[in-house]
């Protein structure tokens, strides 16, 4: 396919995109290959038909990344529409005008914006077409009749993926950066919605391609049940900490927006969770010598921060000792776990808290996050976003002097009570206590996470630097 007359356009479209995670490297769109076109919906009447010159394509696009001689590419999903005339109501999602091989003269838009386009991809997995090889695969999971009439929304903010609504009925997800392989957040919704789990939203369906030349699966987008009456965890665990700062005389514990009873029902959520994973994905031990290769990769990336920040280096004697106790643990079991938990992957609804995004770890490959792990890591990551949520407030409410002291002071206070409240809930629903080896694994996944924080704010957000590094000096 030729690619040459629509390449700048194409680059310049995936460089400004929120989803691409290349911003600032030096790149270049090296491939693009197109892996299938959305079929019309069939049985006239029923739908609403498509305007007859639109067609809907997924591009694969290839980036290249020139890093230290050595090439590295990455695998982008482009959903594209083709019209024969521009399209006034999307003209802010125009990717360019060219010739296309296959359409002709066409104009062409991200078809995420694109309510016609949309309607395909619904109607598909209302319908999903007898699968042929080297083509789009729908997939369906019965229980849930799809409201095909509903309009899609694109949501808007700060995401690694695109999510389409449509209407109040379901949600899409398009991954955007593809690799070959079982996509987890696919493969662990399945699962739990099979087993019943009223923690996560249901999963509808999926998308897969099978490429015919290597016989490797894709997948490449998937829906799921619109949480329509959810609130974000994150926001929510804000509002909290900000009705705290407002009521100058109170204790966490006896103002209007105490979080500790969400916080518990939260811990009580990810048991469950965990459980059901436990139940369906496998479980394994892990040796002494696998602990000690953990606390080996810990000690490696301490080692790499202290680079980047400094101010590590008084800390690095006891996170050191840390993650030495893990050397001191013989056996403990691992599972598939969320790998990526903080408050922003939980959506409070009129039926409770669920999970959401089980992607795992952005960084790491897909085959290693369907690998089993430690729930703590799970923990750790909550606990976290349990010490962030009260100091990113702290950090942009106005006065400082003793009222910062103040602040720093009831924010510690907040981390301190909804950390609490979350871990006891959470090991009353395992049935079991906090043991010593548990606690062990906790801290060091803990001070694993505050290390890579570091780095990361040092990088990205230096002024919320002093986040991680306060959790540093609250330890004992
Ligand atoms: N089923 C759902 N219903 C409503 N909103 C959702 C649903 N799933 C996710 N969201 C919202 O969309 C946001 C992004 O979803 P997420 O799966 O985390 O995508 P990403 O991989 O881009 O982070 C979430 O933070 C959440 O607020
Ligand atoms: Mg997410």
């Amino acid at each position: 396919m030729s690619t040459e007359h629509h390449t700048s356009e194409i680059t310049g479209w995936i460089s400004q995109a929120r989803w691409f995670a290349g911003k600032g490297r030096d790149w270049e769109l090296t491939s693009l290959r197109r892996v299938g076109e959305l079929p019309r919906p069939t049985g006239e009447g029923q739908t609403a038909q498509p305007p007859p010159e639109l067609h809907v394509v997924i591009d694969l696009a290839e980036v290249t990344y020139a890093t230290d001689g050595e090439d590295e590419t990455d695998l982008y999903q482009l959903p594209l529409a083709f019209y024969a005339e521009p399209q006034e109501r999307i003209s802010h999602a125009l990717i360019g005008e060219w010739d296309d091989e296959d359409f002709g003269h066409a104009f062409v838009y991200d078809a995420l914006h694109d309510r016609e386009s949309m309607a395909l991809w619904l109607a598909a997995f209302a319908a999903p077409p007898s699968p042929v090889r080297g083509q789009l695969e729908f997939h369906r999971l019965p229980g849930h009749d799809l409201d095909v009439e509903a309009h899609s929304t694109l949501f808007s903010g700060e995401q690694s993926n695109s999510s389409v609504a449509f209407g109040e009925d379901s949600l899409m997800k398009v991954f955007r950066k593809v690799t070959p392989g079982v996509n987890p957040d696919v493969a662990i919704h399945r699962v739990l919605t099979e087993a019943g789990s009223t923690h996560v939203a249901s999963l509808y369906g999926w998308l897969d391609l099978v490429d015919e030349d290597t016989g490797t699966t894709f997948q490449l987008a998937m829906l799921q049940q619109f949480l329509r009456t959810a609130s974000d965890g994150w926001d929510l665990a804000l509002a909290s900490v900000r009705n705290l700062f407002a009521e100058a005389d109170l204790h966490a514990e006896e103002v209007g927006g105490d979080f500790a009873a969400e916080a518990a029902r939260l811990g009580v959520a990810l048991a469950e969770v965990h459980a059901d994973l436990a139940a369906h994905f496998p479980v394994e031990q892990r040796d002494a010598a696998d602990l000690g290769h953990l606390a080996g990769a810990m000690e490696g990336r301490l080692d790499a921060a202290l680079d980047v920040v400094p101010a590590l280096a008084e800390h690095r004697t006891r996170l050191r000792a840390t993650y030495d106790q893990l050397r001191g643990l013989d056996q403990v079991e691992v599972q598939q776990v969320h790998g990526d938990l903080h408050l922003g992957q939980t959506l409070r609804t009129v039926r409770g808290w669920k999970i959401v995004d089980f992607e795992g770890e952005p960084a790491k490959p897909l085959a290693d996050r369907l690998q089993p792990d430690s729930v703590w890591r799970d923990v750790a990551g909550m606990i976290r976003s349990f010490d962030y949520a009260p100091r990113v407030v702290a950090m942009t409410a106005s006065g400082d002097g003793p009222e910062a002291d103040q602040r720093n002071y009831r924010a510690s206070e907040w981390a301190a009570r909804n950390r609490a409240a979350f871990l006891e809930a959470y090991t009353t629903q395992r049935g079991e206590e906090l043991g010593s080896s548990a606690r062990t694994l906790l801290d060091a996944y803990l001070a694993d996470k505050v290390v890579y924080e570091a780095v990361y704010e040092a990088r990205n957000r230096p002024g919320w630097l002093s986040i991680p590094l306060a959790a540093l000096g609250e330890t004992t």
